[in-house]
């Protein structure tokens, strides 16, 4: 009997366990560090968890999915092919063939082929710097004050948008506001507010946008349907669109596992079907492009953008090359843009990204099967803790920023970082009213990075966080010793534990 016919006795479905699909390349140790030696160092940094040594971290650091990614062997062996040369590097011609590849040709055209439209910059926020800074000269000089709605502006872009003056709107859905509503989309824009905007002051609107995936929106998902529909109301408008597209392709995986119509389309198809309809994007390469640095800004050569601003390609390569370096390496070193070029190939395989997206579900399960308040369904880099939930019946004050001292206290107990994103990072301080904006969204984040963890890691994560929800009356509000009224003041902001709690 031939083996092959034994086999379906033998069917590889049934198992539980399933292996990853890939092997350790190289491994780096931890050093030990008690909870005493990590709380002495939280104190010293004001309960930052920002400013608290990485080394010092014994469990997982689930602070970012940014910049984190452990790259594959072949990214490592790109490495070497990278040409550090100041103009026109082998990379650059090797990135723009995969940037046409995944995202589509007229996103990449030579600079001698017409107008520049593609802009590498080190990463994200410096692109989105040089868009903001040309829409908010243009609008000057229109005499206007812009408005930039999206679906949920990341942290960086608002804070690009604001400093030059601009407005920020987020339009969440209605679904990503009700915790427990059962939709595998709740990433996406909620397009009535969109369209009363729109009647209301259209001509200041230079240009709508959407974050794939929403990560100020608990990093759920956009469906296809909603950037098609998005996109059309810009087009009707006569506004341009724009993909915030950080987690381009995790957004598509959501998309083929449930988004009627797709499930038999590929990954790749999927991607430029989304692509099909943007007159741009924004990217930072440090999430989907699996590199740790890295970032670019790329218009579509006969889309409405370029159209309707025919000086600003011109006046963003004149920013990129005063800030960044010559349009053909703009702010990456050659080394990265080959690697890039190599993890654009690798984060379209299926099995790297169901892989990928499964583990974070699983720590979400795990947080979930113990009761603990978690956004679900789940996103596709990050299991949101919803702290407005976490301390119900605790009586929590939205200034005493609870979910500041529970990262504090995670990471000094239990060595694991994560991210509070709630009424701390997203809420206002009025020094004139003396009093917080509160925010809709209040989150504590788990980023998993790519490529880094294992099963057990992520399982000491939920094991943590069950003993910190059990205990959680025990865990006090934190008093903002400096910060409180910075831009971006969770990044720079100090705290101390509340007494007598
Ligand atoms: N847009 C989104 C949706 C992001 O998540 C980020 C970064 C950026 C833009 C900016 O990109 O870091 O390359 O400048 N997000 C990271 C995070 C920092 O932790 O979520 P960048």
């Amino acid at each position: 009997m031939h083996l092959s016919s034994l086999l379906h006795q033998f069917t590889p479905e049934v198992l539980i366990t399933k292996s990853r699909p890939y092997v350790n390349h190289s491994v780096a140790f931890k050093k030990p560090f008690t909870a005493q030696e990590r709380a002495a160092m939280l104190d010293a940094v004001g309960l930052n968890v920002f400013y608290f040594p990485a080394e010092m971290i014994t469990g997982c650091d689930l602070l970012s999915d940014s910049g984190t990614t452990t790259m594959t062997n072949e990214q490592w062996a790109s490495l070497h092919l990278g040409d550090e040369a100041y103009g026109s590097n082998k990379g650059y011609f090797v990135l723009r063939e995969q940037i046409q590849k995944v995202f589509g040709d007229v996103f990449f055209s030579l600079p001698q082929e017409g107008k520049p439209n593609a802009f590498l910059f080190h990463q994200a926020r410096s692109a989105e710097s040089a868009l903001f800074s040309q829409l908010a000269a243009l609008g000057r000089k229109l005499g206007k004050s812009f408005i930039i709605p999206s679906n949920g502006h990341f942290d960086t872009t608002r804070a690009n948008i604001e400093i030059n003056q601009l407005t920020a709107l987020d339009f969440f859905s209605q679904t990503l506001k009700d915790g427990n509503a059962d939709d595998h989309f709740k990433g996406n824009m909620d397009s009535e507010r969109l369209r009363a905007l729109l009647q209301e002051k259209r001509d200041e609107v230079p240009l709508i946008y959407i974050t794939v995936t929403n990560n100020t929106g608990g990093g759920q998902p956009v469906s296809m349907q909603n950037i098609h529909e998005i996109a059309s109301i810009a087009h009707a408008a006569a506004i341009p669109f724009f993909l915030d597209a950080c987690r381009f392709a995790e957004n598509a995986w959501f998309i083929q596992r449930y988004e009627e119509g797709y499930h038999e389309t590929s990954i790749a198809a999927i991607v430029r079907e989304m692509f099909s309809c943007v007159d741009g994007f924004t990217i930072s390469f440090k999430k989907d492009g699996l590199v740790n640095m890295g970032g670019g800004l790329f218009l579509r050569s006969d889309g409405l953008f370029v159209k309707k601003y025919p000086q600003l390609p011109d006046a963003l390569m004149n920013e990129q090359i005063t800030k960044e370096g010559h349009p053909t390496y703009g702010g990456m070193s050659g080394r990265d843009i080959m690697a890039l070029a190599t993890g654009l190939q690798i984060v379209l395989h299926e099995e790297y990204l169901t892989y990928r997206i499964q583990q974070v579900h699983e720590l979400g399960t795990m947080m979930l099967q113990q009761g603990i308040p978690v956004l679900t369904p789940f996103g596709g880099h990050a299991v949101y803790l919803d702290m407005n939930r976490f301390f119900v019946g605790t009586s929590p004050q939205p200034d005493e920023f609870r979910g500041i001292g529970f990262t504090a206290l995670l990471l000094a107990a239990y060595g694991h970082r994560a991210c509070e994103l709630g009424h701390f990072a997203f809420g206002v301080y009025d020094p004139v009213a003396g009093k917080e904006t509160i925010p809709e969204v209040n989150f504590v984040r788990f980023a998993v990075p790519r490529l880094r963890y294992e099963h057990q890691d992520l399982q000491a994560v939920a094991e943590s966080v069950h003993c910190l929800y059990q205990a959680r009356d025990k865990i006090p509000g934190v008093v903002v010793t400096y910060g409180k009224d910075l831009p971006l003041r969770h990044f720079k902001a100090r705290f101390r534990f509340k007494e007598n709690h």
